[in-house]
């Protein structure tokens, strides 16, 4: 497991979750535990910490950092989309945090041998859980030229989503697409060499955010496990999510702005009477982002971005 050097907005994230000693909180996101950490610190003495990854390397690696589990840490290898599962397994029916920061951690893309970056050429996995059955090879061998364009298109915000694809499925005719180095070379010949040499990103980052997306089912796990997480918060309980791109970050706001104002009434009614009541009060009316001295420190936290809310 490669150490996380700085865990993109440690201490905000956990300072919103406002953790005292003995609360119960959920990190649904382990990878190299600095959240965790910060968190278990927290809460401890008399806390009960419960982490969850779907990597298990991730899940080795918090064996490690834990190594004395029992009632104060459970680690959880799974989805954090079956939050409700792992809680009822526990004999936990609330609790008082839940932090989820969504994306890879940097094992993933330096060590995990996964094709997960267009800088190394590894097998076209991108499975954060090995579990899953389509691996991207998949994806790039069996998608139709539509949907390939689609998914680049909608996933990626990829400009030359069309043109890529058409270019993958000519090339895939003549050989097997399987490593991630050969698709960062072909997405970068599709593209034309003037927008090439404009863009301050390599050619192929979109490419490779889309096909992760839908490899892991990222954005549709995600918009279910929001209103779950709710749920399962006692009140005053916090959920805070840290996520990287627009997309994400739009399902979190919209799913929050929906859970903190249910009401479906016309705006010219005087008073409410469709019955819906706020669940959660906005901790973050707008979103926050990294400090610069943070994003100096750590460029890669550059498209952090945190949005929490308190359960009513
Ligand atoms: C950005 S890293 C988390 C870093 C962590 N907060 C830290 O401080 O080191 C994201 C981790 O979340 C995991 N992950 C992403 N989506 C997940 C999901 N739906 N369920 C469980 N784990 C998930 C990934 O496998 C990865 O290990």
């Amino acid at each position: 497991m490669v150490e996380y050097h700085v865990t993109a907005m440690r201490t905000e994230a956990v300072d919103m979750l406002a953790c005292r000693p003995g609360q119960t909180v959920v990190d649904g996101t382990l990878g190299g535990c600095g959240h965790a950490r910060l968190i278990h610190g927290r809460i401890t003495p008399g806390g009960v910490l419960i982490g969850i990854d779907q990597d298990q390397d991730a899940i080795d690696h918090a064996h490690r950092v834990f190594p004395e589990q029992g009632a104060a840490v459970h680690v959880v290898h799974g989805n954090f989309v079956d939050l409700s599962q792992f809680l009822s397994q526990l004999g936990i029916d609330a609790v008082d945090g839940i932090l989820v920061d969504i994306g890879l951690s940097q094992h993933q893309i330096e060590a995990s041998g996964r094709g997960f970056s267009f800088s190394r050429d590894e097998p076209l996995d991108m499975r954060m859980d090995v579990r899953r059955e389509l691996t991207a090879a998949d994806l790039i061998a069996d998608l139709s030229e539509k949907d390939m364009a689609r998914l680049f298109s909608r996933y990626g915000e990829e400009r030359w989503a069309a043109r890529i694809a058409r270019y993958l499925v000519e090339q895939r005719r003549m050989r097997a697409i399987t490593t991630s180095g050969q698709l960062a070379g072909m997405v970068a010949r599709a593209v034309p060499a003037a927008a090439r040499h404009k863009q301050a990103i390599h050619p192929a980052t979109r490419v490779f955010m889309a096909l992760r997306i839908a490899v892991n089912k990222e954005l549709d796990v995600l918009d279910r496990f929001l209103p779950t997480a709710v749920d399962h918060l006692k009140p005053g309980g916090r959920l805070c999510v840290l996520s990287f791109h627009s997309l994400e970050d739009r399902i979190v706001k919209h799913r929050f702005r929906e859970m903190h104002d249910p009401c479906t009434c016309p705006p010219a009614f005087p008073h409410c009477v469709c019955g819906r009541k706020p669940m959660v009060r906005l901790l973050t009316r707008k979103v926050v982002r990294p400090s610069s001295a943070e994003v100096n420190d750590n460029p890669m936290a550059r498209s952090t971005r945190l949005r929490a809310v308190e359960k009513l």
